[in-house]
């Protein structure tokens, strides 16, 4: 059993942090209001960046919106308010959606395992900044994304699910860093899908769906597809 698991039965409240355009967290908008992430909430959105266009969408969208500007503040200050927001929202589980900062080790505890982040490659090649970049550089065959859980390590944490894409000879990075972020918007949704079932196990750093997980067509499941992103 995996330790800080999420209380799924009363369903799932999503904590999401982000710093910039949250086209991640919009497209998680859109599959809980599509219906395909059922028993899964939005309880508040919360941004480093006081002018962040993902902000302003979740206003518009009608959501719980905060900000904790991040800059010149020590960083375990910043991180205890943006866990007392958490709190007062009762968030289960912390999406990080482009949120550009590192979490202190005080922020990892207070969630343990119920923190995911998404990195445009497939980890453990290319974390860090400009990841897609990276990949394109080093000349990978094969990209994509990944969807994990947040450790005390950057861009380490258990692998939840990763989606790949072919690299193409008409690729150029900015070409394939827009379709490995149209694979995100399929993986997050699908990512927490599996989280808010429950049905799974972390064995080491594997994270393995349970034969309910299985049966309940969690794995391979072609999730979102149609979310507009
Ligand atoms: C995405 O590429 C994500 O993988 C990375 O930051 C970017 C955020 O994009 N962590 P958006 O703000 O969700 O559009």
């Amino acid at each position: 059993m995996a330790e800080g698991r999420p209380p799924v039965r009363q369903g799932l409240r999503l904590g999401i942090l982000l710093s910039g355009r949250g086209s991640n967290f919009l497209a998680i908008a859109q599959s809980i209001r599509a219906g395909r992430l059922p028993n899964v909430a939005i309880a508040v959105v919360i941004s480093n960046v006081a002018n962040a266009p993902g902000l302003t969408a979740a206003a518009e969208l009608g959501l719980p919106t905060a900000v904790f500007v991040s800059k010149r503040r020590p960083r375990a200050e910043h991180d205890a308010d943006v866990l007392a927001c958490l709190r007062q929202h009762r968030a289960d589980l912390v999406c990080l959606a482009g949120y550009m900062r590192l979490l202190s080790p005080e922020f990892i505890a207070a969630f343990p395992n119920r923190i995911l982040n998404i990195h445009p490659s497939l980890l453990p090649a290319f974390p860090g900044l400009d990841a897609q970049q990276q990949a394109f550089d080093y000349g990978v065959q094969v990209a994509g994304c990944t969807v994990h859980f947040v450790d005390e390590h950057l861009d380490h944490g258990v692998i939840v699910l990763q989606r790949a894409i072919p690299v193409l000879e008409t690729d150029d990075a900015h070409s394939l860093a827009e379709r490995i972020l149209a694979e995100e918007h399929i993986a997050y949704s699908e990512a927490i899908a599996r989280v808010a079932s429950g049905d799974y196990e972390i064995c080491g750093r594997r994270f393995a769906l349970t034969a309910a997980g299985e049966s309940r067509h969690l794995k391979g499941h072609d999730f979102g597809r149609s979310a507009s992103s």
